[in-house]
């Protein structure tokens, strides 16, 4: 973030914390509000609603409202970037960010995070109703300045901790509770709201369908599966290639009945990074940008 409220410290050490939706606009105590607006709960599974979560039982699908406008700036550039684990969506969109002197928002993190605090709290992740109840105490924080990321539960940083293979092990199960979503989108979009430079890039499974499917671009990037997990596990130096390509294909099969997103939505311009290096991707990304914005 680049300018800071005077009355707002977390704004002014470019904090967006979980607070941040509806009024009061922020807490800094580590507190979170109740659940908020911007998406509704719909009972029951929808077959066309960006959630297709193929579960037993009735399901809390969240669906976007379409009352609620991600772009409370009328001119706010929203990127909304989409992709499968390992297509290099972090990366690629921290530095097309940098480049485009946008905000960044890594919304794989929120989840991640509330992972990692499960894990620390002791709750089995696969326990929705527990998962739930520690939304409240949940004190999320993320930098959206892309020279200055970090994520903060409590006083905690987690940036490191939430990408241990343990934590990547239990972020699908509270990934697929449906309050944990209608929450987090909430979030992501009171974050989008708050930003004070020209445009921001957010990242994620469901950006381009769900958070901001009003976002000036939409992008799906992919990759062949055997170029991301080879750069997965680049990634993760000190765990076996076949590990790390274990674990990649089990998040992406049980995060894939949530959301769909390895097939472009309508209106999504797909970028397939299998045979572009890092640089010749972000270029993509910018020149798109650039173009739809021009
Ligand atoms: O970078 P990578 O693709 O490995 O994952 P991530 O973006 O850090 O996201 C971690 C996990 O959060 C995913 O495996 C999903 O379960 C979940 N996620 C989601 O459900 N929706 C999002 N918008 C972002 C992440």
């Amino acid at each position: 973030m680049t300018a800071n409220t005077p009355t707002d410290p977390a704004r002014e050490e470019g904090l967006s914390t979980l607070s941040a939706v509806p009024e009061p606009a922020m807490r800094t105590d580590g507190t979170v509000p109740e659940p908020v607006e911007g998406a509704h709960l719909d009972v029951g599974r929808q077959p066309d609603s960006a959630y297709d979560v193929d579960a037993e039982g009735p399901i809390l699908t969240p669906v976007p409202d379409p009352e609620e406008s991600t772009q409370a700036a009328a001119n706010l550039v929203v990127v909304a970037i989409d992709g499968p684990a390992g297509s290099g969506k972090s990366s690629v969109s921290k530095a097309s960010a940098r480049e485009l002197g946008f905000d960044y928002q890594d919304t794989g993190a929120a989840y991640r995070a509330l992972a990692w605090f499960a894990l620390a709290s002791g709750v089995d992740p696969h326990d929705s109703a527990m998962v739930v109840g520690l939304l409240e105490g949940f004190g999320y924080a993320i930098g959206t300045d892309p020279d200055d990321y970090f994520v903060r539960v409590g006083d905690t940083d987690v940036s490191d901790a939430i990408r241990e293979p343990r934590v990547s092990a239990a972020v699908s199960a509270i990934a697929r509770v449906p309050e944990v979503r209608h929450y987090l989108v909430a979030l992501f979009r009171s974050i989008i709201a708050d930003t004070d430079r020209p445009g921001i890039v957010v990242e994620g499974r469901d950006i381009t369908t769900v958070v901001a499917p009003d976002a000036a671009v939409r992008i799906l990037l992919t990759a062949d599966e055997e170029v991301r997990m080879a750069r997965r596990s680049a990634e993760l130096s000190g765990h076996s290639a076949e590990a790390v390509g274990e674990q990649l294909a089990s998040r992406d099969r049980q995060d894939s009945r949530v959301v769909d997103f390895l097939n472009a939505a309508e209106g999504v311009t797909t970028i397939d990074s299998t045979h572009l290096d890092f640089d010749q991707t972000v270029s993509a990304v910018v020149e798109l940008v650039r173009l739809r914005t021009a």
